[in-house]
């Protein structure tokens, strides 16, 4: 597989160097009486990254938490691995013990695990969690820092290194960093638990990709930074610009190599397992049921003994048909998770003692870590799995039991409230906290037609092939490329090189194309409150004298006349739908067919949304604006989904957009504000220079339709002009440069 990879990442990675940060290592150094050992860190997500890391080399930065790491290490804490076939570098950093208890155990695991798993109860804050987990967000940026160009892309994981992102992005402005979020994200009313949540999500805000696992956790996330952050959101592209900087949010479930589960299936070496594991257990029951999970209480372990035990009470006559096997491997060795290992012991061998015959025990648990092939046979063997998460990003072994059925015949029992539960439309799923109905599906998988498990079972298995780990991968990765290739994208600060440009512009037949909204005034809450100051009045009239200038708005032509009222001025109105060309009005065709659903569209959004307080529905004739500035906060979820709800109806006649807290909407193929612009030109004197300031999504149309031909100006950061200026405020101080 790893060649078939490196086929697909060859095309983005060929100049960019890969940097992935973890908290875990991927290998671990111990000390045995034999000489040091190297280990491969369990799970899915490490072998998966570790593939990628062979296939492009790159360096991996970890916490080296093994007792024979600071052994292997060079001067510079790097090892490169794996030691038999060394293709990347493994760079670790040290903790001390303090660090470590504060940072892992503390914030990491008793605060953000618990608060993102929903189990509240189990959040446990101390202010030197907070500081130790700063502190080494510190480290692992110096790390970092240390071993990239700013060509890299930085790729990060999960929780324990939220403040990252932010650290990195000061030190290396234009480095390009991705994020994968591994474990859920909670909405608003469960993350301000945290004291310090708008640290944690400013944190966040430095990457530009951040990658959750189903839509959901994307949609909480970006609730909690709207409340507690002014950052700029558009839903519509789920893009948040915080502080000039963009942050795309996306979904991408992770998954796992199915193709390899599914051949270890099929091996020799797992039939031959499958019966030493029969005879050694002494398995006679008709079914076997698996659990493989760390011993976690966000696996839900206590709840699914329960509806075992439930099960084996109410269905006495299957009883001793079905044997549950518990896998498990102790995990984060302090409290809760030791005092939970004991309940959910004590809770199997009561189980085991209430029912338990002669010849059947009903729970066998078994807490040593596996090699991958012994666990995919109890996969294998398996008849039904069960998990049973209160909250979980994914779950992987959910995936890992369905790509190792080669017999079609396994059922998966999945809770509703693991991600994977999203994807995996096969399987049963429950309610981990309604205990009789967990225990009836139990009972259903049983007894469940041998046709039916197969269709299950079939439609389960195509889900994962088609959707395996390196989709996953290459899909983020592709993504990360092009917004690296993006950013590359020389956006220069106008001011940085003005005086150069100014001769330029001087010496050229200059044409000046004005946005108004954002650009010759500043952004206010209503747009009617949007007045032109005396001084840039004044200032318009005399750029006049020197240049051709045209204001081009998504406001009517008529109120964009009356507002500015300079008759050198040429104007387009409704985002370039509607031109003054000085003498008279020329219309898109587009805005006449469209009027009537137009109309129509406006009727229902306010018969459907008019009541929202603070929502302005602004019909310009041509095109029709949703102001929504002035919305309560929490009013936003029911105007943004009754918006695209209503919206959908209408894709085919109207293109939607989203600028600064407004949805625009325009008839399909009608002018936008790049016709326009090359429309005055042509008409004008098509040999011009043109020059674009604007500040909104709507003016990117125009940006493209001079791109090589003139400069475009955005106005806040927009790598989609050739340059920008930082705020609405230095518009003026360009425009004056420009007359001087
Ligand atoms: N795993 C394992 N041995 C165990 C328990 C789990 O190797 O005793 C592996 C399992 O195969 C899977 C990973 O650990 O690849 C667990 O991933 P999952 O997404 O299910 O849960 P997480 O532990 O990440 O919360
Ligand atoms: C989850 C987390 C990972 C973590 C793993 C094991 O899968 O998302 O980041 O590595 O659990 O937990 P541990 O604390 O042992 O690394």
């Amino acid at each position: 597989m790893t060649g078939n990879l490196k086929a697909l990442l060859d095309g983005p990675f060929t100049d960019k160097e890969l940097t992935i940060v973890t908290n875990r290592q991927p290998y671990v150094y111990k000390k045995t009486h034999s000489g040091i050992k190297e280990e491969r860190t369990a799970g899915g997500l490490a072998t998966a990254l570790d593939d990628v890391m062979k296939a492009v080399g790159g360096t991996w930065v970890a916490w080296g938490s093994g007792n024979a790491d600071r052994a292997v290490v060079d001067e510079d804490n790097i090892v490169l691995v794996p030691h038999d076939n060394p293709s990347y570098r493994l760079k670790l950093v040290w903790l001390n013990d303090v660090e470590a208890e504060n940072y892992y155990h503390g914030f990491s695991n008793q605060v953000l695990w618990p608060l993102c798993h929903i189990a509240l109860e189990r959040v446990y804050f101390r202010k030197r969690f907070w500081e130790h987990y700063k502190r080494v967000n510190r480290i692992f940026s110096e790390a970092v820092v240390n071993v990239t160009s700013k060509d890299s892309i930085v790729w990060i994981h999960d929780y324990h290194l939220c403040l990252l992102p932010s650290l990195l992005r000061e030190e290396m402005p234009e480095l390009t960093i991705a994020h994968f979020w591994h474990i859920p994200w909670p909405d608003w009313s469960v993350f301000r638990v945290c004291p310090h949540a708008k640290e944690l999500i400013e944190g966040l805000l430095g990457n530009d990709l951040l990658c959750f696992q189903i839509p959901l956790f994307v949609k909480n996330f970006i609730d909690c930074v709207r409340e507690t952050t002014n950052a700029e959101i558009d839903y519509h592209h789920q893009t948040i610009t915080y502080k000039n900087h963009i942050t795309q949010v996306k979904a991408f479930p992770i998954s796992i190599d199915y193709e390899k589960f599914n051949s270890i299936a099929s091996s020799r070496k797992v039939q031959k397992i499958i019966n030493k594991i029969r005879d050694s257990y002494d398995i006679n029951s008709k079914y076997i049921a698996v659990g493989v999970d760390r011993l976690e209480y966000t696996k839900a372990l206590i709840k699914r003994l329960q509806a075992l035990d439930l099960f084996f009470e109410k269905y006495r006559r299957l009883r001793k048909d079905l044997t549950y096997i518990q896998i498990s491997t102790a995990t984060r060795l302090r409290e809760p998770y030791l005092s939970y290992k004991k309940t959910v012991e004590k809770l199997i061998s009561e189980i085991n003692n209430r029912y338990g015959t002669d010849d059947w025990t009903p729970i066998l648990y078994i807490d040593k870590k596996l090699d991958i092939s012994e666990l995919v046979a109890f996969y294998r063997m398996a008849d039904l799995a069960i998990i049973s998460s209160i909250y979980d990003g994914m779950n992987l072994v959910a995936k890992e039991f369905v790509a190792s059925q080669v017999d079609n015949r396994g059922v998966l029992i999945l809770s509703e409230l693991a991600g994977a539960a999203d994807e995996l439309t096969g399987a049963l799923l429950i309610n981990p906290y309604d205990i009789e109905g967990f225990a009836e599906t139990i009972h259903r998988s049983l007894v469940m037609p041998d046709d039916e498990k197969q269709s299950r079972i079939h439609q389960l298995r195509q889900q994962v092939r088609d959707n395996d780990v390196y989709r996953w991968i290459t899909d983020i990765l592709s993504e990360v490329a092009t917004i690296s290739t993006m950013k590359n994208k020389e956006c220069v600060y106008l001011f940085n090189i003005l005086d150069e440009l100014i001769s330029d512009i001087k010496s050229k037949n200059t044409f000046l194309f004005l946005d108004y909204d954002g650009t010759l005034t500043p952004i206010v809450s209503t747009p009617d409150r949007a007045i032109l100051s005396r001084e840039m009045r004044e200032l318009l009239k005399e750029l006049t004298k020197h240049y051709p200038v045209a204001i081009i708005t998504g406001r009517s032509l008529s109120n964009i006349k009356e507002l500015v009222g300079i008759e050198e001025i040429l104007y387009a109105g409704n985002h370039g739908a509607e031109i003054w060309d000085g003498e008279k009005e020329i219309i898109s065709h587009e805005v006449e067919s469209c009027r009537h659903a137009l109309k129509e569209f406006i009727e229902r959004l306010e018969k459907e949304m008019g009541d929202i307080r603070g929502i302005q529905i602004e019909d310009k004739g041509a095109t029709a604006s949703i102001h929504y500035r002035n919305v309560p906060v929490k009013e936003l979820g029911r105007l943004i989904s009754t918006f695209k709800r209503i919206s959908k109806d209408y894709e085919t006649l109207f293109r939607i957009t989203h600028g600064k807290k407004v949805f625009e909407i325009r008839p399909l193929n009608s002018w936008h504000k790049g016709d326009a612009v090359l429309w005055l030109l042509e008409r004008f004197d098509h040999n011009s220079y043109p020059i674009y300031v604007g500040d909104d999504t709507t003016d990117e149309d125009a940006f493209m339709a001079i791109a090589g031909r003139g400069i475009s100006i955005g106005v806040g950061y927009n790598c989609k002009a050739d340059y920008y200026i930082k705020e609405q405020s230095e518009v003026k101080a360009f425009l004056e440069k420009l007359i001087k």
